[in-house]
């Protein structure tokens, strides 16, 4: 059976869901006829299907998924019949028998008002949104909520015309009008079949930017953003974007727009990033609203992937489906691997495009690697389930965008376009599984390493765990061969004892050890050289050699980051020197800096030390980098930026929080110091950018402006100079644009500078009209560097703050998240109280919301690493949590599993 049985009394142990359990439903359901009397407090689902029995499957009840609905009525073919409730489901077992279709009218009422989860048909500032993925479905109308059942819709919204004059749903509008007492409809028809958790209907007083285009092959589509009355001058940016992913997608993949209207709609209250329904978006309004005055420039580039992303979904999600929730990273890995693209091509310069490799790697290693490595390590392609919220993952998305990327790389860019328009051929319209995708791009690729190793490829999909790749490397001077020796382990996770070989392309280069040059890679037995060498390293452990290697070489290994691995290669400092100021790959010339940089931060954890952790070289190396006259600022800013607390902590088995919290700062404070007068220099040079842009090059040189402000406010504040101080405060007065405003006011609270509070104060009141810039206001405050405990009182202070609202996601992240998964120094304390608010938060979340609190639950992963006292104490709250009678099975999942063995 693929359905979970969720709100089960509480009596059961939850149900789990095997992805080999797998079966065809038993119907099909061909049309699906909606018909909404929208009301917050009681809104009427008539739902009118026509089913038909599946033919290869026995024949059997029809079995109904639904939550929290009023039935009404159940007719088939028009009459009245018998049926029973299974738990939560609806059952129908004397329904017509044989093969002809027939039709079943469901009608059931819901309290959209009281639905404080946000699944299902859900009241935000009195309008209605939707949001179906992945089993919201059922919590509007009794179905068949699995992706697999694709149908055809056609849905009718009635609505007070006053409250609610925009009525929207998926595909084109055929027909409005009014109707009695003030009411009015609107009727809808989708052109395209589609599963139930694309669903979307939006109901409410909106306003849209709307802009035609024409695309390549000449049709004509409208687009548009919808908002709330008061931002649509902050829409500007997502049409933008939009209007770029219709071209790239065109350009890049000859995917063009299916449809007539495309539509995006804009709400606060949303639990996640955005949702790609058909034709109709819905979009947290983080990654819709900017101008200048509200937005930074992180924002800006959110945006532009976020949109791009659900846009790209429209080909790789909606047209080709998933066949069941194991397969979820066939549509969000790859979806995630074309908006990085995306990104990507729309930078001008190649330096940019690196910049943005560097930050989606950043956030590959500081989050999905945690997750490989703790309590709820899950292949790419999950085996089992208890509830499919735990598994929007990081793994899901971001591993999985790196095994498409991995299969790029194995078979060119031109080859994996090709293997992608097989996919199209192949599968288009219907709901299909990761193997069906790999398969597509091997096919379409014969003669390439993937095709070669498929099978032993498709590891990535059911091996959970981090592979890490050891090398050794041994030159031959008198030879003048080079060769390396590799290897590859992965330790077991929950369930996979052992791991079996993975197919890791290794991207390889040379760098003179003595003059910094690039050396040609030729390998053994050939006569041609190049500039890089693609391994593919697919044993236990091989070696490769090179010839003609005219000097001793540094190797440059895993360019690009070109496998999700952990890289192992003993580097003395001489050589990460070498490669941080010469390697040809940006990536690598960036990660040679943060290896150094790892390297000091673990011996002073290691030793206790917390003074001078920075060595002379290593000052000198990012003095060159930050002077350097070529390197772009984004650069700059990616290479003096330490590894996170969380990355440190990751390379450690035994985590001592605050330990590694003083040791980074103690490292901070020396950067600031012995680069004073290269941040003045830097500060100088990058202050002024001219009429804002979001572009990488202007928001690059306000990171490192903004970067060099930090440093300086720190340096400054530890040695009670008021300079810098007062200038950064009259930056953060004077500023033209919101990153320029809050990097100034950053870098005040992160000094702890005596400014930060009149600051802070005086942003709330130029701001305190605008959610999105009260969000970072609060975040700002959660996360700020704790000192001597004053991060978590401060905390609970803004909890009762009036516009601290806990039924709001975005707010409740700006405080409970950013405290409890961002600010480890504050969290993780030795009273345990920063636990005890972390547990009472999860409970106090999961009554209301329980996706939202699973999240949150996900802080403590990493618990059974710490040192004491703080690990008796996570665990402890740990208990405290799932000791808890009605537990959601959301939040149950995640502490059970951290608990377990
Ligand atoms: N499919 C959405 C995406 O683009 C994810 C998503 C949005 C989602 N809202 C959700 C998933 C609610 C589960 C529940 O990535
Ligand atoms: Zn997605």
């Amino acid at each position: 059976m693929l359905q979970s049985s969720k709100d089960d009394g509480g009596a059961q142990a939850p149900a789990i869901v095997l992805r080999e359990a797998y079966s065809a439903p038993a119907f099909w359901i061909d049309t699906v006829d909606l018909c909404f009397d929208l009301d917050p407090a009681k809104t009427r689902v008539l739902n009118k299907m026509t089913l038909r029995r599946n033919p290869d499957v026995p024949a059997q009840a029809l079995r109904l998924d639904g939550e929290e609905l009023n039935l009404a009525r159940v007719l088939v073919n028009g009459q009245g019949t018998s049926f029973k409730m299974d738990g939560d489901k609806l059952v129908l077992e004397n329904l017509p028998e044989g093969n002809e279709p027939f039709a079943l009218e469901i009608f059931t009422t819901c309290n959209p008002g009281k639905n404080t989860k946000l699944m299902g048909l859900y009241v935000s500032n009195d309008s209605f949104f939707t949001q179906c993925e992945a089993e919201g479905f059922r919590r509007i109308t009794y179905f068949l909520d699995r992706p697999d059942v694709m149908a055809s819709y056609t849905v009718t919204l009635r609505a007070d015309k006053a409250k609610y004059p925009v009525l929207l749903s998926n595909g084109n509008l055929v027909e409005q009008g009014a109707l009695e007492d003030g009411r009015h409809f609107a009727k809808w028809v989708d052109p395209h079949k589609k599963p139930c958790y694309l669903f979307a209907l939006v109901a409410g007083q909106l306003v849209a930017r709307e802009q035609r285009i024409t695309s390549r092959a000449g049709k004509d589509h409208l687009l548009q953003v919808y908002v709330r009355p008061g931002d649509l001058d902050k829409t500007e940016h997502a049409m933008n974007s939009l209007m770029a992913s219709v071209a790239w997608d065109e350009a890049r993949f000859g995917l063009p727009l299916d449809l007539e209207r495309f539509m995006v709609v804009a709400t606060s209250d949303f639990n996640m990033g955005a949702m790609e329904n058909k034709g109709l978006n819905i979009f947290n309004t983080k990654y819709v609203l900017a101008n200048q005055a509200t937005a930074t420039d992180v924002d800006y580039s959110n945006i532009e992937s976020v949109v791009g992303h659900e846009y790209f979904h429209n080909w790789t999600g909606n047209r080709i489906t998933c066949r069941d929730w194991f397969q979820l990273s066939l549509k969000e890995g790859l979806t995630v691997f074309r908006d990085q693209e995306f990104s990507q091509d729309l930078c001008a310069d190649p330096s940019a495009r690196a910049v943005k490799r560097i930050e989606d790697v950043r956030v590959l290693r500081t989050a999905q690697f945690p997750e490989d490595a703790g309590p709820m390590a899950h292949p790419v392609r999950p085996d089992s389930y208890i509830e499919i919220n735990n598994f929007y993952t990081v793994t899901i998305y971001e591993k999985g965008a790196e095994v498409v990327r991995m299969m790029q790389t194995l078979t060119s860019r031109a080859g994996f376009a090709k293997g992608m328009t097989l996919y199209f051929e192949r599968f288009d319209g219907q709901a299909v599984t990761c193997d069906d995708f790999a398969q597509a791009i091997a096919d379409a690729n014969s003669d390439s390493p993937l095709a070669a190793l498929l099978p032993q490829f498709k590891r990535w999909y059911s091996q959970a765990g981090t592979p890490r790749v050891a090398a050794r490397g041994e030159y031959n001077a008198e030879a003048k061969t080079y060769t390396l020796h590799l290897s590859q382990s992965c330790a077991p996770t929950v369930g996979q004892p052992e791991k079996l070989p993975f197919v890791i392309p290794v991207s390889l280069g040379l760098v003179g050890a003595q003059t910094g040059a690039a050396l040609p890679l030729q390998l053994q037995g050939t006569t041609t050289a190049s500039d890089s060498y693609l391994f593919v390293l697919s044993q236990a452990s091989e070696s490769v050699t090179f010839e003609n290697v005219a000097e001793e070489p540094v190797p440059s290994i895993l360019r690009g980051f070109s496998a999700p691995v952990v890289l192992d290669f003993d580097y003395s400092d001489a050589q990460l020197l070498t490669l941080l100021a010469h390697d040809n790959d940006p990536f690598n010339r960036w990660e040679a800096g943060q290896r150094l940089a790892l390297r000091s931060a673990t011996a002073a954890i290691a030793s206790g030390n917390t003074s001078g952790v920075l060595n002379d070289a290593y000052i000198a190396a990012m003095r060159a980098v930050l002077r350097h006259p070529t390197l772009d600022a984004a650069f700059k800013e990616l290479v003096l930026t330490l590894p996170s607390e969380t990355y440190i902590a990751e390379q450690l088995d035994l985590v001592d929080p605050q330990r590694i919290h003083a040791v980074r700062d103690s490292m901070r404070l020396q950067l600031a110091r012995a680069l004073f007068a290269d941040w003045e220099w830097a500060y100088a040079e990058h202050q002024d950018n001219g009429a804002y842009r979001p572009d990488p090059l202007s928001s690059g040189r306000r990171a490192l402006a903004g970067m060099a402000l930090t440093f300086l406010c720190l340096a400054s504040t530890e040695s009670r100079d008021a300079v810098w101080p007062g200038k950064t405060l009259q930056r953060f007065k004077d500023a033209g644009n919101m990153t320029d405003r809050f990097n100034a006011l950053q870098a005040l609270v992160s000094a702890g500078h005596a400014h930060a509070a009149p600051a802070l104060a005086r942003f709330y009141s130029q701001f305190k009209d605008e959610a999105l810039v009260l969000d970072k206001w609060f975040a700002l405050q959660a996360s700020a560097p704790d000192r001597g405990g004053n991060v978590l009182p401060a905390v609970r202070q803004l909890m009762t703050h009036p516009d601290f609202n806990l039924r709001n996601p975005n707010r409740a992240r700006s405080v409970i998240f950013s405290y409890c998964s961002g600010n480890p120094g504050g969290f993780h304390r030795a009273d345990a109280a920063g636990y005890v608010f972390w547990s009472e938060r999860v409970m106090e979340l999961d009554a209301t919301n329980p996706q939202v609190a699973a999240r949150l639950a996900r802080a403590m992963d990493r618990w059974k690493r710490l040192a004491e006292p703080y690990r008796s104490a996570a665990c402890e709250a740990l208990k405290r949590v799932a000791a808890k009678v009605d537990l959601s099975n959301d939040v149950r999942e995640v502490v059970e599993r951290a608990l377990a063995d």
